[in-house]
């Protein structure tokens, strides 16, 4: 017997948490997950080459979506998070309802980032006076005003699109001069439709890489905006805490997964442009690979 059959055989597998997302956007729930569970072995995947989702119709996202789910479970996935608004409000339930029953026999499931975000506000918000900023399609599907109005009735919810903030980030422009103005112009819209809004939602997971442009306008212009102090929730930190609470739940996907602490890269872009905006954004050194996802 050789040493290479030796290891081949007895090499632990590894199973991993997919964390996908159209582009850079999912980074930002990776890392936080990743600062709240960092035992666990994950594998991103990036969209890059197809972002951003925000503006398709619903029959496209839910097909990139399923493409990418399968592409995670066919690459020793558990567990896949879908960390994208977009996806999680066009396509998670019809592939949890519709698809993963047919994917295969293996016990995988998926979850979305929205309602780890809905169950935060009632404990921020003073006015019950919200704001949503979130991608087109995210707010056409009404998925935050459905979901907040399930648990609390008494909300005033006010919705704005952001189209132009992930074509920011995804070309990494969103630090600047020249996203001023579209943070301006997104942030200005929401608070003259209800001046009362105490608490904005960064509904698309790119938007907290343009949180120190988004608190500073809040700071300078909040004032004559806003009848009161605004808080931002961005959802990194309340995935990761709803992920923890779901594994301790179930069991039978946690004792799937192995344990060597190792994250691995997958964009459908160029590789070399991904690991280096990516490293920015981790502030860590990232080495991806490139996948093509038809
Ligand atoms: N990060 C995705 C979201 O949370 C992005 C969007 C896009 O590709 O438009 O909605």
């Amino acid at each position: 017997m050789l040493m290479s059959d030796f290891f081949c055989t007895f090499a632990p597998k590894i199973m991993r948490i997919g964390v996908f997302d159209s582009g850079y956007g999912g980074l930002t729930i990776l890392d936080a997950i990743r600062r709240e569970l960092p035992q666990y072995d994950y594998l991103y995947l990036g969209d890059n080459a197809r972002a951003p989702y925000g503006t398709h119709s619903f029959d496209v996202i839910y097909r990139y979506t399923l493409q990418a789910v399968k592409y995670l479970f066919d690459h020793d996935c558990a567990l896949v998070i879908l960390a994208c608004n977009t996806a999680s409000a066009k396509a998670l339930r019809t592939i949890q309802q519709k698809d993963l029953p047919l994917i295969n026999n293996k016990m995988v499931n998926v979850l979305g980032v929205i309602r780890p975000t809905v169950e935060a506000v009632p404990a921020i918000t003073k006015t019950g006076h919200v704001g949503i900023l979130a991608t087109p399609a995210t707010v056409s599907s009404e998925s935050y005003v459905l979901e907040l109005q399930k648990i609390f009735q008494n909300l005033e919810i006010s919705q704005q699109a952001c189209p132009l903030w992930v074509p920011l980030i995804e070309n990494g422009e969103h630090l600047n001069p020249g996203a001023d103005y579209f943070v301006d112009l997104y942030l200005r819209q929401i608070l003259e439709k209800d001046p009362q809004i105490d608490t904005l939602v960064l509904g698309c997971t790119h938007y907290p890489l343009l949180l120190p442009k988004i608190a500073q306008w809040i700071k300078n212009n909040g004032k004559r905006f806003a009848a009161g102090d605004i808080q931002v929730i961005s959802q990194g930190y309340l995935e990761a805490k709803s992920l923890a609470d779901y594994l301790r739940r179930h069991p039978e996907y946690e004792s799937q997964l192995s344990q060597g602490g190792s994250c691995r890269y997958l964009t459908t872009e160029n590789a070399d442009r991904f690991s280096q905006s990516a490293s920015l954004f981790l502030s860590a050194p990232v080495q991806a690979e490139h996948i093509d996802l038809e």
